[in-house]
C-alpha cells in the first residue's frame, strides 16, 4: 500500500493537560509520521466551518465552543493506511467504547471531549489538510 496522509487535531482538553507529546509519542509508536504540525487558537466561526458537516446535531454548538476554548494542535500524520491506522491509534469516539491503549481510552475525558480529531476517509482527509494548511508547509 502507497504511503498516505490524514489530518489530526489534538483538541482543547488534551493541550490544557500538556498531553501534546504523550499523544505524539502515540503516533510515532504505530509507525506515523508527523509532516506538518501547528498550534493554533481557533475562532468559533472557524471551529464551526470546518465541523459544518455537524451543524444539524444538537451538540454542534457546545462543540464548537470547546474547540474554540483552549489551543489545538492540528497535524498531517503520513503513513502506510495512515487514515485506518490513525483510528485505530485514537479509539472510539466515546473513550467508554475505546480500546485499552488507545489514545482517547488513556486521556479523554467524555465523548465531546475527547482528546483528539481524525479525518474518516480519504476525500475528507484532503479536505481537511486543505483547510489548516497550505503546500508549503507539507515539508513530507
Ligand atoms: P470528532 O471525531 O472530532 O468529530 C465530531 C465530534 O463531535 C466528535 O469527535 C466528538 O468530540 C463530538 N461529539 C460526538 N458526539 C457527541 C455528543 N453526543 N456530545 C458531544 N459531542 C459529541
Amino acid at each position: 500500500m502507497a504511503l498516505e496522509r490524514t489530518f489530526s487535531i489534538i483538541k482543547p482538553d488534551a493541550t490544557r493537560r500538556n498531553l501534546t507529546g504523550a499523544i505524539n509519542a502515540k503516533f510515532e509508536e504505530a509507525g506515523l509520521r508527523i509532516v506538518a504540525q501547528k498550534r493554533i487558537h481557533l475562532t468559533k466561526a472557524q471551529a464551526g466551518v470546518f465541523y459544518a458537516v455537524h451543524a444539524e446535531r444538537p451538540f454542534y454548538d457546545e462543540l464548537c465552543d470547546f474547540m474554540a476554548s483552549a489551543p489545538i494542535v492540528c497535524q498531517v500524520l503520513e503513513g502506510e493506511n495512515a487514515i485506518t491506522k490513525n483510528r485505530e491509534v485514537m479509539g472510539a469516539t466515546n473513550p467508554a467504547d475505546a480500546a485499552p491503549g488507545t489514545i482517547r481510552a488513556e486521556f479523554a475525558q467524555c465523548v465531546g471531549e475527547n482528546s483528539v480529531h481524525g479525518s474518516d476517509a480519504p476525500e475528507t482527509a484532503a479536505e481537511e489538510i486543505a483547510y489548516f494548511f497550505s503546500g508549503l508547509e507539507l515539508v513530507g
